[in-house]
């Protein structure tokens, strides 16, 4: 056994513990996620994997988007707010991060139990209708300012979210105040399934070109727009199409696909909403899908859903995808990624 698995394996245990401590008491999958955390920051472990993935060690993966070079393709996608996780995710190889959605006041989210495991053939997926908790973009800047993450030599990018074109503006405004910022790109989530207003900017292009016009007028860096899976192609192609008309601004194809949680949940599992977002393994053909659609369009483009393997990243970048955002799997097996690195640049596993 590599040392590679029986970390691998140390961790699957561990997951499995806490899991089915905190599912015994509580039922709910996000006191396993808080536990898993706490246990991260208190064991400092971001300090003992600083480094331990070194993707700066196998130039071949640097990818570019835009003039922003990542140091590997595979990147941690916006799912995660607690920093210190973040930090493990980079220091096993990921080659940038983008923080969990923020907006511009501290939300609570939906009630609880809203996020749980579910199985679909065997497989681990998260289901998840979180509605966006967060401590808001002064929150976040404060926990940031404080952070090692951002010295991680990685880019980094912020994702803002919103229920109205003016809350975008009032994140934007807010992340351009702070010049230690200014190097971070932008990702707009259009796709926030689980807040009252649905998915209503994918439904209009008009709002999503207002906010890149607005980000434009006061910053120069990369911006990404994240498509959901639930879009129709045309309205992908239409979003692609807003897409080059500007400079430095690209899609990320994939988010999770809204499901009929009755559909999902095993017995004794609770839900607070009917409906919610499925991650995992599930959703790689549509994210194939999404990136072959958009291939014409020659972006840059980023890709989101259901990726668990080398080949699955192999497959999108052969259809022109620049890097690849990954979720659950970092919750599911984190050191996937120092396997992933290895198999894509062609050397030697450790
Ligand atoms: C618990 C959880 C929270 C998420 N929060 C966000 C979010 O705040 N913003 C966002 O754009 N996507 C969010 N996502 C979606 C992920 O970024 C990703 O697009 C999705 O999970 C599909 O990737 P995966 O199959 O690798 O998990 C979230 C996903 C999960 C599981």
């Amino acid at each position: 056994m590599t040392w590679l698995e029986i970390q691998e394996t140390g961790y699957r245990w561990m997951r499995r513990g806490i899991g089915g401590i905190m599912n015994a008491l509580t039922g709910d999958y996000e006191s396993t996620v808080h536990s898993g955390q706490a246990l991260i920051t208190a064991f400092r472990i971001p300090r003992w994997y600083r480094g331990y993935g070194h993707p700066q060690s196998l130039p071949s993966l640097q990818t570019p988007v835009f003039d922003v070079v990542f140091p590997s393709p595979i990147t941690v996608a916006a799912f995660e707010s607690h920093l210190d996780s973040i930090a493990f995710w980079v220091g096993l190889g990921c080659g940038g991060c983008c923080l969990k959605t923020i907006k511009p006041q501290p939300a609570k989210g939906n009630p609880r139990p809203r996020l749980q495991q579910v199985w679909i053939q065997g497989v681990p997926h998260l289901l998840n209708a979180l509605g966006l908790p967060g401590p808001g973009v002064a929150g976040l800047i404060e926990s940031l300012k404080a952070h090692p993450l951002r010295h991680m030599g990685v880019p980094m990018g912020l994702s803002i979210g919103g229920d109205t074109v003016a809350d975008y503006h009032q994140v934007v405004d807010a992340i351009g105040d702070q010049s230690f910022l200014d190097s971070f790109y932008l990702e707009l989530n259009i796709s926030c399934p689980n807040t009252a207003t649905g998915c209503s900017l994918h439904d209009q292009v008009s709002d999503i070109e207002a906010i890149v016009r607005y980000i434009r007028r006061k910053r120069d860096r990369l911006i990404v727009i994240k498509v959901s899976p639930d879009a129709s192609d045309d309205r992908l192609r239409d979003i692609a199409s807003l897409a080059t008309q500007f400079d430095k601004v690209t899609l990320n194809a994939g988010n999770t696909q809204r499901r009929a949680v009755a559909d999902l949940l095993s017995n004794g599992q609770a839900f607070q909403l009917s409906h919610a977002g499925l991650s995992g393994p599930a959703l790689f053909e549509r994210t194939l899908a999404m990136a072959k659609c958009l291939q014409p369009f020659q972006l840059p483009l980023i890709a989101t859903g259901g990726i668990t393997t080398a080949d699955h990243i192999r497959a999108l970048r052969d259809t022109g995808v620049a890097i690849v955002g990954v979720a659950t799997q970092l919750v599911t097996n984190p050191f996937s990624v120092v396997r992933w690195n290895h198999e894509l640049a062609g050397s030697p596993k450790r």
